[in-house]
């Protein structure tokens, strides 16, 4: 069965303050467009067309204001409400009717990913199990912590340890069979009152049931949790879209060279859009036609 996708964006965004005072955090820019497309296309390129966006009540309207029921993108959208911050799991237990038995898989509304993404393609295809990466970074006290075996087993997963037992942060995006909802009903909360998505890994873990990907250092996952890491990202981003005269994660085109939707709709969309540089860009890519004209058929 097609696995279906859950995007939350949920939280305060306390750190971000005042920026989130006015928008939520995932509505922040990232350079040219709303942080939110990031992992939205991130999931699309992985070829998943049934989301839902899990965020809070006084954010939602917002976010369905600007992606709607997800037509346009030829995709489905559905909404969902986290009243309270108790953690990325809980979301399994919000989405279980949209779900059903469907596998699922998870992405954090924050979480950018930048590079070939076949580990995800090949990640999604799993029938049976959850799978979850490993990216090395400087600061892993920040994240989900995965420490590797010599045999490149996952020995152990540690939320936010203050002895980091390796330098692999667990990234925002997970990837789980039709168990899930059952076994988030499982979880109790944390110390910190959250339905811990470290302890959902754990259950798959010690079922033996768990893969754990170390993600190559060419890939890029950037952090926007700070001030001083959101402009980082922001101008990442722009560094590669100036370098290659092409956008990444621009939701349009990725709709398109996914086949999600077709020339002519791509044309209406572009018709529709308010002049300027946006604008211009997918007039370009529409004229360009299909993606048989690159070389590297799906871009982000
Ligand atoms: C969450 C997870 C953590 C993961 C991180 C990735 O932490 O709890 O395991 O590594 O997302 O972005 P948060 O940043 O929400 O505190």
């Amino acid at each position: 069965m097609n696995k279906k996708a859950i995007l939350l964006a949920g939280g305060a965004g306390t750190r971000l303050y005042p920026l989130t005072k006015i928008v939520c955090k995932q509505l922040l820019p990232v350079y040219d467009k709303p942080m939110i497309c990031y992992p939205l296309a991130t999931l699309m390129l992985g070829g998943l067309r049934d989301i839902l966006i899990i965020s809070t009540p006084k954010d939602l309207p917002m976010l369905e204001d600007y992606l709607g029921d997800g037509t346009r993108l030829g995709v489905r959208i559905a909404y969902a409400a986290q009243p309270k911050p108790e953690g990325i799991a809980q979301a399994f237990l919000i989405g279980a009717d949209f779900l059903g038995d469907a596998g699922a898989s998870l992405i954090l509304g924050d979480n950018i990913f930048y590079g070939n993404l076949d580990f995800y393609r090949e990640a999604l295809a799993l029938e049976r199990g959850a799978c979850i990466f490993g990216y090395q970074v400087r600061d892993p006290e920040r994240y989900g912590v995965v420490e590797f075996g010599p045999d490149g087993r996952a020995l152990s997963l540690e939320e936010k340890p203050k002895e980091p037992k390796s330098n692999f942060a667990i990234p925002g995006l997970y990837v789980y069979d039709g168990q899930v909802v059952e076994d988030c009903r499982q979880l109790r909360p944390s110390a910190r009152g959250e339905l811990e998505i470290t302890d959902l890994n754990l259950v798959y873990l010690r079922r033996n049931e768990l893969h754990v990907k170390p993600l190559g250092r060419g890939m890029a996952w950037l952090d926007t949790g700070t001030q001083t890491s959101l402009l980082e990202a922001g101008n990442y981003i722009a560094t590669i879209e100036h370098r290659q005269g092409l956008k990444i994660a621009c939701l349009e085109e990725v709709a398109f060279r996914m086949n999600f939707i077709d020339q002519a709709a791509l044309g209406r969309i572009v018709d529709g859009l308010p002049k300027g540089e946006y604008r211009e860009y997918l007039r370009m890519v529409c004229d360009e036609g299909s993606a048989a004209h690159h070389p590297e058929p799906i871009p982000l």
